[in-house]
């Protein structure tokens, strides 16, 4: 046995150093791949090496449990289309959930290992937290999980004195909390008398997570995904002390803290606060985009050709090319890079301009145009270029909406007020590539499709670059 801890111990301190390499690795498109591998690495190691501490009887379980989870796992991520990632994600963010509550009653339910004492209440407070967080991420996942598939709606739930009620709710907590610490040992190690006051905590958080995520509308739901990615983090954290095992302690912290900093980013590139966030009622947020009605716009609109489009490009000096969720749909990323091959062939300077929340999720351009092997020189974050639009001949957004949007600059009532975007408009020409006049995600109009440099190339993404690649080959 002694073989199998420093076995496990040696493998333990290389899997965190190789979840923080990963970490590190996936903060750049270049090292991205090196990034993931590490972490399947890191990953399988982690599982060796706790598979190798488990004791010989313990194995069917422990592969009764491994073999069909990595299956349905595998299968599930294989199928998924990159659309409905953040659906995934949020699912199994409440494994984790779950995971948290499970281990948490088991181990109050458990022997106490000979702890007394200070040990023994700070064994309790583990638990008792640990089951709070697991059982908040779990109920707020599934919620999220719904809204973001449709099968609950978008629409924030407003509950009258709803604030008040999340406040009755978290005072009942710990009023539990404490009937939970005084009653947890009475009458001897196998009594349980706190299992009651643990179970209607379990309970209570559950309804706070489910209240939670259905008071925050649809447009928040990407932060609100991240932000139960780091309670899950917490959740395995606590289930780490709980089990006294440290590579679980470090790896939930490491996501806890990612997911953390990963909420704040992400409410920065929205211009929303953290709290107005979490105390919810922001955004329309069904997550499709209603056609806009001819009232509803707000002027008219200069349309353009293919043909036109491919002249305008083939002639530029710099083409800025900003992509958004339309490119995704279309899956017109292949083609796109095709039309930039061409494009910087015949000497133009085409860069891509990326919005930190293009897309569904986090990074969801950069993975597109990974995938279809866009040189990464040539990819730059808003911040780095937005102050080159005055300079660049034409602008071309496809199936980009909000992240265009001048309103959030222009008009402080808009809904997106504040948030940053990508200043097309200021480009010699601008030109919008997609479907119709439907507003984008926040639901809302773009004055930039009625700006006098705006021309707007309507059709399917793929269809009309197609089409751009055509004629720029002709
Ligand atoms: P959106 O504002 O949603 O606009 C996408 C546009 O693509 C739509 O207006 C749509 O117009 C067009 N489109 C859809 N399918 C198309 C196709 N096949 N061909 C051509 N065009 C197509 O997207 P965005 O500009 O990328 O902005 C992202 C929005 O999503 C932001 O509001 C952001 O806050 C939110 N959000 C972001 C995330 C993250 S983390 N990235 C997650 C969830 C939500 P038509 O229907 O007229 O074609």
């Amino acid at each position: 046995m002694d073989l199998r801890i420093s076995f496990a111990t040696v493998s333990y301190i290389a899997a965190i150093a190789l979840f923080i390499l990963s970490l590190s690795g996936l903060s750049q498109h270049e090292s991205s791949r090196r990034g993931n591998t590490m972490g399947i690495v890191g990953m399988l190691l982690a599982m060796i090496a706790t598979a190798a501490l488990v004791p010989m009887d313990g194995y069917p379980a422990l592969f009764g449990a491994l073999i069909p989870g990595a299956l349905i796992g595998s299968l599930l991520a294989s199928r998924v289309a990159m659309t409905s990632m953040p659906e995934l994600v949020a699912m199994l963010h409440s494994f984790v959930g779950m995971a948290a509550v499970l281990v948490g009653i088991s181990n109050y339910l458990g022997p106490n290992h000979g702890l007394s004492g200070t040990e023994l209440t700070i064994h309790d407070v583990e638990i008792y937290v640990g089951i709070f967080i697991g059982a908040l991420t779990f109920t707020g996942s599934v919620m999220a999980f719904g809204k973001l598939n449709g099968k609950i709606s978008g629409k924030p739930l407003m509950l009258p004195g709803r604030h008040l009620l999340n406040i009755a709710m978290i005072i009942a907590v710990v009023i539990f909390g404490v009937m939970f610490m005084q009653s947890a040992h009475t009458g001897g190690e196998m009594a349980h008398e706190g299992l009651m006051p643990l179970l209607i905590m379990t309970g209570i958080a559950g309804v706070l997570g489910i209240h939670m995520v259905m008071a925050i509308g649809g447009a928040d739901m990407p932060v609100v995904v991240s932000m139960l990615n780091s309670y899950s983090g917490w959740a395995a954290a606590a289930a780490g002390f709980m089990l006294s095992n440290d590579l679980l302690i470090v790896t939930g912290a490491l996501v806890g803290s990612s997911g953390a900093i990963l909420s704040f980013i992400m409410c920065r590139a929205m211009n929303r606060s953290f709290i107005s966030v979490i105390l919810g009622g922001f955004g329309t947020g069904e997550g499709t985009a209603p056609a806009m009605s001819a009232e509803q716009q707000a002027g008219t609109y200069t349309s353009a050709e293919v043909d036109e489009v491919a002249d305008m490009l083939e002639t530029a000096k710099s083409v800025i090319i900003v992509p958004g969720y339309g490119v995704a749909v279309a899956q017109a990323q292949h083609t796109l890079a095709e039309m930039v091959k061409l494009l910087r062939a015949k000497n133009v300077n085409v860069r891509f301009g990326i919005h930190p929340v293009a897309g569904r999720l986090p990074g969801h351009m950069n993975v597109l145009l990974a995938e279809a092997n866009v040189p990464y020189d040539i990819v730059f974050e808003m911040d780095e270029l937005n102050h080159d639009f005055p300079t660049t001949d034409v602008a071309l957004v496809i199936g980009a909406n909000d992240i265009v949007n001048p309103a959030a600059q222009e008009d402080p009532t808009s809904p997106i007020a504040g948030m940053p975007v990508l200043e097309v408009w200021k480009a010699k020409i601008a030109v919008v590539m997609k479907r119709s006049m439907a507003s984008g995600y926040a639901g809302i109009d773009n004055p930039l499709f009625y700006k006098e440099n705006t021309r707007m190339l309507f059709g399917d993404a793929k269809k009309n670059v197609d089409a751009l690649v055509a004629k720029l080959k002709g």
